[in-house]
């Protein structure tokens, strides 16, 4: 059957608006702060109201598609290759708590388990990103005024001498929420590469980003704002929505385990990277840091 993704895409962008009204209405003060399955791992009552608004919404209007969210997932839930809404209520949920103006809706949605529409809205900063599969992705904000992304020539990642690479990348990672994983040790390891200099191995990047929003990272890869985006242990709503976003820029993303160009929305691990000339060589040299 025929869906009509320019429709879902304007009905998810009225969500996200509405959504982001109650974001900015739940700031902490009113939100009650529970743990889930670590002391990191937070969820505050903002979060859970927000999924029920939006997935009652969406369940009113597109009674046959499937609906997965972060407050409502539960273990053994898995993306099927049903057309689903794939969203993350607040992305950011340790930032919203603390006031750090870098959260958002993610709203996505897939069929056959591929991202095809995503709306992002950061409501503190009336960041709006919005994509569909084949038509481009778009930012509109106070200072853009829905400008097609990326919002700079993507330069390739190398020069003429072979010289540039990985090392003039700006590079965002995550901690994350699981810090008793062996995930956890890998990216200790590897954000230590990352750093240090060529002749200890390592491969002296720009510098490293880590601002708490895994939708809001895939979109400023989008932008051309970063190079790279790398984290191991986010879910599918983390990056159903970022991920249209960023392919519609030219950007890809692989898995972030070394050797594998094939991910999926529910991978788990991704490294996503800005379009350019040498990507793919960029790639086997952050894979090397890992
Ligand atoms: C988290 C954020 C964070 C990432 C975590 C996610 P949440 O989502 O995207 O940047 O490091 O892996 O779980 O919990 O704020 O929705």
């Amino acid at each position: 059957f025929s869906i009509n993704l320019q429709e879902v895409h304007d009905f998810l962008i009225e969500i996200a608006h509405d959504a982001g009204k109650m974001i900015i209405a739940g700031r902490p003060a009113v939100s009650r702060t529970d743990s889930k399955t670590t002391a990191a791992d937070l969820v505050t009552e903002t979060d859970k109201a927000v999924e029920k608004m939006v997935s009652e919404r969406i369940r009113e209007r597109y009674p046959d598609y499937e609906f997965m969210g972060e407050e409502t997932y539960k273990p053994g839930d898995s993306l099927t290759n049903a057309p689903t809404f794939v969203v993350d209520p607040i992305d950011g949920t340790t930032n919203f708590i603390h006031t750090y103006p870098y959260a958002c809706i993610s709203l996505g949605f897939s069929v056959e388990r591929e991202p095809v529409v995503g709306v992002i809205f950061n409501p503190f900063t009336s960041q709006l990103f919005t994509a569909i599969k084949g038509q481009g992705s778009y930012l509109t904000s106070p200072l853009h005024n829905r400008e097609q992304l990326p919002l700079k020539k993507l330069e390739p990642f190398y020069d003429g001498d072979g010289k540039g690479g990985l090392s003039d990348c700006l590079v965002i990672t995550e901690w994350g929420s699981d810090r008793a994983s062996a995930d956890y040790d890998t990216k200790v390891k590897t954000f230590n590469k990352l750093c240090s200099d060529k002749s200890s191995g390592g491969a002296m990047v720009h510098s490293i980003r880590s601002l708490g929003s895994a939708a809001l990272n895939l979109c400023s890869v989008a932008a051309g704002w970063a190079d790279i985006y790398w984290e191991g242990g986010c879910w599918a709503w983390d990056v159903c929505a970022g991920w249209v976003v960023l392919k519609e820029a030219g950007g890809d993303i692989v898995d972030a385990n070394p050797g594998k160009w094939k991910v999926t929305v529910d991978g788990r691990r991704y490294l996503a990277i800005r379009g350019g000339d040498g990507w793919e060589a960029v790639i086997k040299e952050f894979w090397d840091c890992v």
